[in-house]
């Protein structure tokens, strides 16, 4: 079984991107760690604090949270990192070269049933002629400028799936504390029979969902003719990770609760990330109206529909989302 850095090494990856991921994994073990102990170390249930994102921090929202930003700005290589739990950006050297934005811990609804959760990042450059100023700004770039992304599943097993730009290929961690490739060039199935959705929204969404996932629900009898599966474990990470296993169609539409939000999920550190792992393994990523990845950003925090998969079954969302604009 090959190392992770050696993989990387191997197919002649950027040295100093290799040294980042590794870091970035160094972070991953420890809240792995964190995560196996659970209920002994004290770390499960909330927080007295709410996020920027108007959500009840848990313990480990916050203990992941400091991990990876500690990590990470120790390293020279980085200049910055935007988090789902800090308000802004966090600086570090001023000559670094990375930026990262992460979601230290995604699906922490779950954390306290004992459900898997994630750990999901993406890897920005510096732009060349940058101000010498730490702004936010240097952080607002479409997906397409990503040099790599990936999570770290922490499920029965750990599990990185990492994207450079080379296609898809997922590691997991052994008792020795290395990542070992297990999965080298994953592809996305084009077709499937498996959605995933929170249904107790569906009075919420606009007509093209709507009328999409009656039709999908419909079965053999209905206009799609084949009868579908649900799963819905409420981890994106989970989700994405199925999909890239076997294929699906995952989305989290827009919908009237708040109607001036395009929808729940982040844009920098959920949806361009799991967009760039997706589209490198063969499937798509939209808003439901165009590409995720090449949404410009306006905030660090900004919100974005979300629905990928299976390419065939994205495109008949996205056919149906047309009909009924
Ligand atoms: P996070 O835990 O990082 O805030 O993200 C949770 C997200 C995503 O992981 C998941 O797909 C979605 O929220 C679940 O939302 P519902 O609880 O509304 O189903
Ligand atoms: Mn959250
Ligand atoms: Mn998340
Ligand atoms: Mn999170």
């Amino acid at each position: 079984m090959q190392l992770l850095s050696n993989f990387l090494k191997h197919k002649k990856t950027d040295p100093e991107l290799v040294e980042l991921i590794d870091t970035l994994m160094l972070a991953c073990k420890e809240i792995a760690l964190q995560l196996r102990e659970g209920e002994l170390a004290g770390v499960l249930g909330v927080t007295e604090n709410t996020n920027v994102q108007g959500e009840t921090q848990k313990k480990l929202d916050v203990i992941a949270n400091e991990v990876m930003k500690k990590v990470l700005l120790d390293n020279p290589l980085v200049r910055g990192v935007a988090s789902e739990e800090e308000d802004d950006p966090v600086f570090g050297n001023p000559e670094g070269r990375f930026l990262v934005t992460y979601d230290p811990l995604d699906g922490s609804s779950n954390i306290d049933i004992n459900v898997s959760v994630g750990t999901i990042f993406s890897i920005l450059e510096v732009p060349p002629g940058a101000e010498p100023s730490d702004s936010v700004e240097l952080f607002l770039q479409p997906g397409t400028q990503q040099l790599a992304a990936g999570y770290v599943l922490y499920g029965p097993s750990a599990v990185l799936a990492l994207t450079t730009g080379d296609g898809v290929n997922m590691f997991t961690l052994a008792h020795t504390g290395d990542f070992l490739l297990t999965h080298e060039d994953v592809t996305v199935p084009a077709e499937t029979r498996e959605f995933a959705i929170n249904m107790s929204n569906q009075r919420f969404w606009e007509v093209g969902m709507q009328t999409y996932v009656s039709d999908l629900l419909a079965g053999s009898e209905g206009p799609r003719s084949k009868n579908y599966n649900m799963r819905w474990v409420a981890s994106m990470v989970a989700e994405v990770h199925r999909i890239l296993t076997r294929g699906g169609l995952f989305t989290y539409p827009w919908d009237s609760r708040e109607p001036n939000k395009p929808g729940k999920l982040r844009l920098m550190y959920e949806g361009n990330p799991m967009s760039m792992l997706i589209e490198q393994a063969g499937g798509l990523s939209t808003t439901c109206y165009e590409r995720i990845m090449e949404v410009q950003p306006e905030q660090i925090h900004q919100r974005v529909s979300v629905a990928l998969g299976s390419r065939e079954e994205v495109k008949v969302l996205l056919a149906y989302h047309q009909k009924h604009r």
